[in-house]
């Protein structure tokens, strides 16, 4: 994305050089050219010049609204990431960066990344405002307590890059900095199979499933007393209220936190708040492990 933002960005600048000096050199020339000459001299009189009028209207209107289009094309490819996505969880913290990969490995103010792999990070703050920021990638965004946000990044070239915290969150905001490490793939994969004891995230996410005892009602059955979460991820759900809702990383953690505020139809409110039992890290494992169960529904998910 650093070249098309780049390319925006320049544009601009020379945009901007380009009209001051016109701007500045016309003022000059002219104040010169129409001095008066002598004492008593009178100006002549201007009238109106509708094609002038147009033109000044016209040309500076085109542009800005190339500068728009184009913007907003920067923009979009911004915000939505490829359908086939690395995806990492990043969890900000006063003051550190902590990193989830979906095999388990856990780091934290650093990052490991293979080269050419499209990269969506999924991030939240367990407690202040954080802003995730790596300036040679031109990636930026606030890290949110209560909400997940998310960027993606393509990059391009193996090495170290500085990430930084952008939004001042304390007394060692300016320390909460890190490192992101992009890998040739073969040494991705390499740095990966260092392995965690832990297992990957989803199944971290599964025994917290069943240490919870979320699967007491949540069963793939459809007999349970809540919803079969069997294939239920990215799909569309039906609220009492008769309101529909895309089943999101947002939505699944709402649910476990604020599980009366979205009950689907069909259900009842019964489902105990699970706030203050489960550290975000643990919401994360349990968001990943609905998103892992794909496989084969008993049941049409509702
Ligand atoms: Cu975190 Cu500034």
């Amino acid at each position: 994305m650093a070249w098309r933002v780049d390319a925006l960005y320049f544009f601009l600048i020379a945009l901007s050089v380009f009209f001051s000096l016109l701007i500045a050199g016309l003022i000059v020339y002219y104040a010169v050219k129409y001095r008066r000459r002598t004492p008593d001299a009178v100006g002549a009189p201007i009238h109106g010049s509708i094609a002038l009028e147009v033109a000044w209207t016209g040309i500076p209107l085109m542009i800005v609204m190339g500068i728009f289009v184009w913007g907003a094309s920067v923009f979009f490819a911004m915000a939505r990431p490829p359908d086939e996505t690395l995806d990492i969880y990043v969890v900000g913290k006063q003051w550190m960066w902590k990193v989830q990969h979906l095999d388990g490995q856990r780091e934290i103010d650093e990052l490991h990344v293979p080269v050419g792999r499209a990269v969506k990070l999924i991030m939240t703050s367990e407690d202040v405002i954080h802003d995730f920021f790596v300036p040679a990638f031109r990636v930026k965004a606030d890290v949110l307590p209560g909400r997940y946000t998310s960027v993606w990044f393509q990059p391009t070239v193996p090495g170290r890059y500085h990430l930084f915290c952008a939004e001042y969150c304390g007394t060692k905001h300016s320390g909460m900095v890190g490192q992101i490490v992009v890998m040739e793939p073969s040494e991705y994969q390499t740095w990966l199979s260092g392995g965690s004891p832990e297992g990957s995230l989803a199944s971290t996410g599964a025994k917290l499933f069943a240490d919870l005892a979320c699967n007491t009602c949540h069963r793939p059955d459809a007999q349970g007393r809540g919803p079969v979460l069997e294939g239920l991820f990215g799909k569309t759900v039906t609220l009492q209220s008769g309101e529909t809702v895309t089943v999101d990383e947002a939505y699944v953690r709402e649910s476990i936190l604020t599980p009366s505020a979205k009950v689907a139809a069909g259900f009842q409110p019964i489902m105990p708040t699970f706030q203050g039992l489960v550290t975000e890290e643990q919401l994360l494992a349990l968001v990943e492990y609905v998103k892992s169960l794909k496989g084969l529904p008993l049941v049409q998910a509702r």
